[in-house]
C-alpha cells in the first residue's frame, strides 16, 4: 500500500510514523508514507496557500491551485483508489470503515486547515471524506494520522501475530474482552481460574461471554445493528 499526505504542516504528521508499529511497517516496505507540503505548490510571491472566503466570514479558505497541481502530479505517476478528504463533516470513522480503506493499493490523503478548502476541491478531486469524531480539530493532520495507523496495522504483516487485528475490539461489533498477564494474583486482585484451565473451548466461552458483557454494559449501540 502507498499513502500520500498532502499538509501545509508536515511536521505535524510525521512523527507517529518514526515510531513503533508504523514505523516497521514503512521498514518492512508493507506500507510506503509519502508527505507533500502543500506550500511547495503554491504560485505568486508570497507562495500563498489560502485566501479570504467569497461571501464574506470569519477564517481562510486553502485554495484549489496548489492542491489541484500535487493531486494532478501523483496522479501522473499511479492510479489512486481514493482522494480522502479529513474533514469533521465527514463519515464517522469506524472499523468497517478502516477494513475497507485498509484493502485499497494507492491512496492520497488531504488535511485541510483554517476553515477548510475550497468546496470545488471536495467536488473535483475528493472520493471519500472522513471525520475522526464530532469534535472540530485545528487541522486534518491528527485525524489523517489516526487514520493511518488504523488501517496500516491491519495491512498483513504489520502485527506480529496475524490474529491480533482480527480480535481487537469492535472487528466483530464487540468490544475485547478482558486480558491478563502475570502474576495470577496481585495483592488479592485475581485472574480469572477459567483462564489458566487448559480448557480451550471454555476459555474461548469465557471470552465471548465478557466481549458480549462488556458491549452491553458500555456501547449497547453497538448491538443494535
Ligand atoms: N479536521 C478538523 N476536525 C476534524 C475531525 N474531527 N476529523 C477529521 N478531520 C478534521
Amino acid at each position: 500500500m502507498r499513502i500520500d499526505i498532502l499538509t501545509v504542516l508536515p511536521e505535524l504528521i510525521k512523527s507517529p510514523f518514526e515510531a513503533s508499529i508504523l514505523k516497521r511497517a514503512i521498514e518492512a516496505g508493507l506500507v510506503e508514507v509519502h508527505f507533500h507540503n502543500l506550500r511547495d505548490y503554491a504560485t505568486g510571491g508570497y507562495k500563498a496557500i489560502d485566501d479570504t472566503q467569497f461571501g464574506g466570514g470569519a477564517g481562510m479558505v486553502m485554495m484549489i491551485e496548489p492542491i489541484d497541481k500535487c493531486i494532478t502530479k501523483l496522479k501522473s505517476q499511479r492510479n489512486y483508489d481514493e482522494v480522502i478528504y479529513m474533514t469533521p463533516d465527514g463519515e464517522r470513522l469506524n472499523q468497517g470503515i478502516a477494513n475497507t480503506v485498509s484493502l485499497k493499493e494507492n491512496i492520497i490523503i488531504l488535511c485541510g486547515h483554517y476553515k477548510g478548502v475550497d468546496q470545488r476541491v471536495r467536488d473535483m478531486f475528493v472520493t471519500k471524506e472522513i471525520s475522526i469524531g464530532d469534535y472540530v480539530l485545528s487541522g486534518g493532520e491528527l485525524g489523517a494520522a489516526v487514520l493511518c495507523d488504523a488501517i496500516i496495522r491491519l495491512i498483513p504483516g504489520v502485527l506480529g501475530n496475524e490474529t491480533s487485528a482480527l480480535t481487537d475490539s469492535f472487528q466483530d461489533n464487540l468490544l475485547a474482552p478482558p486480558i491478563y498477564t502475570k502474576p495470577r494474583d496481585y495483592k488479592g486482585f485475581k485472574v480469572p481460574p477459567v483462564l489458566f484451565s487448559g480448557n480451550f473451548p471454555e476459555i474461548e466461552k469465557w471470552r465471548e461471554d465478557q466481549a458480549y458483557k462488556r458491549t452491553e454494559e458500555r456501547r449497547p449501540d453497538l448491538l443494535d445493528d
